[in-house]
């Protein structure tokens, strides 16, 4: 997918440098050249003959190599690339680039560069966490630089956290996306995500325990494949991920009113924990106590089932996914509610509190399709959004949508 591609790849100072050599390996298996360039940090986690003998290209290193300088020049390496990948990109690599600065080869190939760049950083939690770090990751943004990761982990110094550098096949997923080659590229998906607050009055409202990763990591894995994400989402604990569109409601008819006006999408996934109900009699004013009045009531009207509306809406995406989270007799639950709702697909759950799901990092899923369905062993969060999006991407890009499942 990557045919004809260029990419100049910096290899920062990180134990995550090895990855780096699976990531050369990656790219010349999908047809990219890769012009590397180590850094001195980097030559001291790998060597500069794996590097140059895994690229099967000269090796890059100093700013002063007359050689180099006078066959090409670090202005026409920096050039001649169609994208820039630091990876892995230090916390002083990442500063240094906020800063402009030009003092080696590599952060003189960064600033004369006329191509976009993205970095996969890497480092220690405490360092990714500094505030000099996100200034700068915030910097760097604004300046148009593509970040991918870091993942949350555990990490080669014994902490665990935000900070291991993306796995070699997501970077190479970033790649791709930001050279337009993500299988989703052109594509418009929508992900609903996170609780709904329903209020009873101005300052108290009735929630569920919906984190929104799920969510979250289902628009990230999409944004990866190179869709166009809208994300409507309501307050979750969960911040929304990078380089997607964020619609922020708060009750689920908020949240339709967000979805209908996103619409056309070629494919719209529900992750959301959409209340069932919203009080009916939710009062104007904050609700006061008094001493000898009666407790207050509250009465229940039915929200709209958004899921529902869209699947047989004017506009339906082709493909329509929902979720079902479940505390018993799962799957036979969530077959009956793909049929109901009209849904494509459903990705269903057991949230029973013992299986520490709502809110916890792992998920056990059953796709559920037309075709029948199949059970997904336990996995991490990001993984099963991954899963499914692969999923999405393959039945986007088949004839009928509904075929691949
Ligand atoms: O009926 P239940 O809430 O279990 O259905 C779950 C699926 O339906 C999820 O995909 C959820 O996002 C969606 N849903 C919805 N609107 C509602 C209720 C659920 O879109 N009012």
């Amino acid at each position: 997918m990557l045919a004809g591609k260029r990419i100049l790849l910096i290899i920062g100072g990180g134990i995550a440098a090895y990855k780096s050599l699976e990531l050369i390996r990656l790219l010349r298996g999908a047809g990219a050249s890769v012009a590397p360039v180590l850094t001195r940090a980097g030559s001291e986690f790998v060597t500069p003959l794996s590097v140059a003998a895994l690229a099967g290209e000269p090796l890059h290193q100093d700013l002063f190599d007359l050689t180099t300088e006078a066959e090409m020049g670090h202005i026409q390496l920096s050039r001649a690339a169609d994208l820039v990948v630091v990876a892995p990109c230090t916390a002083d690599l990442m500063a240094r680039m906020a800063g402009g600065h030009a003092d080696d080869l590599a952060s003189t190939l960064l600033m004369a560069t006329d191509k976009r760049v993205l970095i996969a950083p890497a480092m220690n939690v405490r360092m990714w966490q500094h505030p000099a770090t996100q200034r700068n990751l915030a910097l760097l943004a604004r300046d148009g630089i593509l970040v991918t990761g870091p993942e949350v982990g555990d990490m080669a110094c014994g902490e665990t956290g935000p900070g291991r550098m993306a796995e070699p096949r997501t970077i190479l997923a970033a790649i791709e996306v930001a050279l337009g080659a993500g299988p989703l590229a052109g594509k418009h998906v929508l992900v609903t995500s996170g609780p709904t607050h329903e209020p009873i009055d101005p300052v108290r409202y009735i929630a569920n325990r919906s984190s929104g990763q799920q969510g979250t990591a289902v628009a990230s894995a999409l944004r990866d494949l190179g869709a166009r994400v809208t994300f409507v989402t309501g307050p979750a604990s969960t911040p929304p991920p990078q380089g997607v569109t964020v619609v922020a409601i708060e009750s689920a008819r908020e949240m339709l009113a967000a979805v209908e006006a996103a619409l056309p999408a070629d494919a719209a996934v529900f992750a959301a924990a959409v209340a069932d109900w919203r009080v009916k009699n939710a009062a104007g004013q904050k609700l006061k106590k008094q001493a000898g009045a009666p407790l207050p009531t509250l009465e229940f009207a039915e929200n709209p089932d958004i899921l529902a509306t869209i699947s047989r809406h004017a506009q339906r995406p082709s493909l329509v996914v929902g979720f079902a989270a479940e505390t018993e007799t799962v799957v036979a639950h969530a077959q009956a509610k793909r049929l109901r709702k009209g849904c494509d697909w459903i990705v269903a759950n057991d949230v029973s509190p013992t299986t520490g799901i709502m809110g916890g990092g792992e998920n056990v899923v059953h796709l559920i399709t037309d075709a029948g369905v199949e059970d997904w062993p336990r996995l991490p969060k990001p993984e099963v959004a991954r899963r499914l999006a692969a999923r999405i991407a393959e039945a986007l890009t088949a004839t009928d949508p509904k075929d691949t499942a």
